[in-house]
């Protein structure tokens, strides 16, 4: 197993008057080089499954597994994990605290005790790889950029440790259409170049639908569905009645299909819908 977890429960403050089982015997596990999706409605378990996997939070029972081992509780071990699997918390800008770009990104190498040459090289290359450019960049203040630029920032900041695994809470929430086009292609990037796995957690099926290979979905803190994406895209009535519609584009292809046109539905895409309807368009003139 590369990353998941083995019936694992979540009780936020146990016994007391206030406990919240949050996760409820959850087992699963991702592959390496996956982009993996965590979907589900508000309040299904998303956030607090994603801080289990970098060990910010502790099962209550059950564990979390990466490259086969129980990630347990050794502080140092910790410490070492966290640097090979990154966390991009929702709405991560939010949290800046620093006054420059550069001091924001420097953060995490800096606290890992590079020197300040080492700390440079990395701080420029992370914000290279989000495509930001660093000498532009680097001494503005962080609340000065735009709503996409701080995403970005917030994503070198956590690429600052060349992560194995990047782990991003809802990442496209309150980025419009072109900001979450450019985020998507930065992940994809991510993926297919650097061979990084991607999970991320999604209350809403936009762009990443296209790009998942693997999806777990949670309702109520329970597993409703895991698996390849075509399997768990396929189960589409029951997704819809998790509130979790598939893309526009893909719920017209559904209705083109059920009209009897011969029409692939495992469309997530603009582009690959008009690839199938031409398709179909050509065997009807011939
Ligand atoms: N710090 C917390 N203390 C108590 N309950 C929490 C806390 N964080 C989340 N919860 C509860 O746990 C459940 C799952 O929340 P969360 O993981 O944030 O879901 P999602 O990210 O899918 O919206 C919800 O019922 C939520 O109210
Ligand atoms: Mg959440």
């Amino acid at each position: 197993m590369f990353i998941g977890t083995e019936q694992l429960t979540h009780t936020y403050m146990p016994g007391t008057p206030f406990a919240t089982k949050a996760l409820h015997d959850i087992s699963f596990n991702f592959k390496q080089g996956d982009f993996a999706l965590i979907i589900g409605p508000s309040g299904s378990g998303k956030s607090t499954l994603i801080q289990h996997l970098n060990g910010l939070l502790k099962p209550t029972s059950g564990q979390v597994v990466f490259e086969g081992k129980n990630i347990g509780s050794d502080k140092q071990e910790l410490l070492r994990l966290r640097k090979r699997i990154g966390l991009v918390f929702q709405m991560p800008e939010e949290q800046f605290f620093s006054e420059t770009v550069f001091d924001e990104v420097a953060f995490a190498p800096r606290n890992q005790g590079f020197d300040e040459n080492e700390v440079e090289n990395k701080v420029i290359e992370a914000l290279e790889k989000t495509g930001l450019d660093p000498n532009e960049l680097r001494m503005r203040h962080p609340f000065q950029l735009s709503a996409g630029q701080k995403r970005l920032v917030a994503i070198a900041a956590v690429l600052s440790l060349n992560p194995e695994v990047l782990i991003l809470d809802e990442p496209t929430v309150a980025l419009d259409t072109a900001y979450r086009k450019n985020l998507f292609d930065l992940l994809t990037g991510l993926n297919h170049k650097e061979k990084l796995t991607i999970i991320i957690s999604t209350h809403h099926l936009d762009e990443a639908a296209a790009l998942a290979d693997r999806v777990l979905v949670l309702k109520q803190g329970e597993l409703a569905m895991f698996g390849p994406a075509v399997e768990v895209f396929g189960r589409r009535e029951e997704l819809y009645s998790l509130g979790l519609a598939l893309p526009p584009v893909t719920e017209i292809m559904h209705g083109l299909a059920e009209k009897g046109m011969p029409v692939s539905t495992s469309v997530y895409t603009l582009q690959e819908a008009r690839r199938e309807i031409n398709k179909v368009k050509r065997r009807d003139r011939s």
